[in-house]
């Protein structure tokens, strides 16, 4: 194998030298640029494998030298090193794709680390792009149900992140498949041998998180009777998938950021701090920008999470999903319930796709199967779905306007009054307790015509 090679770009000397002895230690073949300009101009003589550079420059700056190697090189990863302070422009240097940014001071290990992987990465990318070509198309998502376009934006959006190291940040109402994708974000990376770890954070107690997440050693509190290795440890070279990211104590929101920027964990009660290769995917149901601002999430995290961010809109925003989900579910529990349905009549299937379905995919899912255990028949009809129709049609058929419920109600009452009393306005009034001048004056208000 040819040994690889990497520009360093920084306007500082000792930046240069220094990242210069680490890298051809490691067996790199190292070229050096003072700036941006004097980058393209080697890169355009000699292309390289991997650039390493600055991200504050005089002239052009990290980000804009970014730009023009993804314009002029593709195939070069570029990895930006930033100080304290500029982690937003970083963030943005990660979605016009940048490999990685490690922020300053940095750390031998960290840079030898990120180094390797952006390296294994082009490696693997080039090997996969020769599968692919050889194959000639590539793999399908066979899990996930739905042709919309807005599914369809999803997915493509999970095929060109699920390569990368950013953090994703998933957004979507409860049961629109925030899991499903985050799934599949890891099974679709480079990752997928390595473990996916879910950990749902509002359902650990809030003096717990930490200990989970980074793990703990013997005695550093009560009930700590031995060491423990925290989920990052558990999904080392894999994915960790922090639901309900929301529920992470603001003083733990601190760590968490540290663990993402400085790619090292800390364990409860140690003093060692180790060095982690997890890939983060977040998801919440809320609108973490909104939590910022009422100051339950901290900023930088925000930014450091959501340096990808997806967002799956409800099941109403794409019913054309809904009755591919509908036989995708009916064959699913035909095996599982030993059932033989074969289809759904037309007035169900519309009333189906005109649901509000609140509860999304969820949901979706929960009725087909309810339904599927009462029909005995071939066919799914309005029968089996008395559940949702009890909620969601009575409702919409249901004229809740009280005003012109009283106002049937007295004119109905009025014009009876007035056909038993043989037209007798007076009689009228009496049998329906008014006095007469009342009874004209309802009349006129009502509208209503007499004579007929
Ligand atoms: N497009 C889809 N195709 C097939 N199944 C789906 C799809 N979207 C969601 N599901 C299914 O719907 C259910 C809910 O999905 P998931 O658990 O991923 O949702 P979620 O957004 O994480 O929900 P919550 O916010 O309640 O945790 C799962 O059983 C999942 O397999
Ligand atoms: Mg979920």
């Amino acid at each position: 194998m040819h040994r690889k090679s990497v520009l360093i770009v920084d306007d500082e000397a000792s930046v240069r030298t220094s990242l210069e002895k680490v890298l051809s230690k490691a067996g790199c073949v190292t070229k050096t640029a003072a700036s941006g300009t004097e980058a393209l101009g080697q890169l355009a003589r000699a292309p390289v494998d991997l650039v390493l550079s600055d991200l504050k420059m005089p002239e052009m700056n990290g980000l804009e030298l970014l730009r023009q190697i993804k314009k002029q090189h593709s195939k070069v990863e570029v990895i930006l090193l930033t100080g304290y302070g500029t982690v937003e422009r970083a963030v943005e240097a990660m979605k016009e794709g940048a490999y990685d940014f490690i922020t300053k001071p940095f750390k031998k290990a960290i840079i030898l680390q990120t180094v390797e992987r952006a390296l294994d990465r082009q490696t693997l990318s080039r090997e996969n792009e020769y599968l692919r070509l050889q194959l000639g198309r590539t793999k399908s998502y066979d899990n996930i149900v739905g042709k919309s376009q807005a599914l369809r934006d999803v997915l493509e959006m999970v095929a060109r992140v699920a390569p990368l190291v950013s953090t994703v940040l998933i957004t979507g109402a409860s049961g629109t498949g925030k899991e499903l994708i985050a799934r599949a974000l890891h099974s679709k990376s480079l990752r997928a041998e390595k473990r996916f770890v879910p950990i749902n954070c509002a359902a650990i107690p809030e003096n717990l998180i930490e200990s989970e997440l980074f793990g703990h050693v013997k005695g550093s509190f009560t009930g700590a009777l031995r060491d423990k290795e925290g989920l990052f440890k558990v999904a080392e070279g894999g994915t960790i998938f922090l639901d309900e990211i929301v529920s992470i104590p603001i003083n733990l929101q601190v760590k968490l950021l540290r663990a993402i920027e400085q790619k090292e964990i800390l364990a409860v009660g140690s003093t060692n701090p180790e060095i982690i290769d997890v890939r983060i995917v977040a998801a919440t149901n809320k609108n973490l920008a909104n939590e910022v601002e009422a100051g339950n999430f901290r900023e930088d995290l925000y930014y450091r999470l959501n340096v990808v961010g997806i967002m799956i809109p409800p099941l109403k925003e794409r019913a054309e999903d809904i009755p591919d989900l509908i036989e995708h579910y009916m064959k699913q529990y035909n095996v599982q319930l030993n059932k033989q349905v074969n289809g759904v009549d037309n007035k169900t299937l519309q009333f189906l796709v005109d649901c509000e379905w609140k509860g999304n995919v969820r949901e979706l899912e929960n009725s087909i199967e309810r339904a599927m255990i009462l029909c005995d028949d071939e066919q799914l009809t309005m029968r089996h779905f008395t559940h949702l129709v009890s909620k969601d049609q009575i409702a919409q058929k249901f004229d809740g306007d009280l005003k012109s419920a009283v106002r049937r109600f007295e004119q109905d009452r009025i014009v009876q009054a007035v056909e038993i009393a043989d037209h007798d306005k007076a009689k009228a009034a009496r049998l329906l307790g008014l006095s007469l001048s009342s009874l004209y004056r309802k009349i006129a208000e009502l509208g209503i015509d007499i004579r007929s």
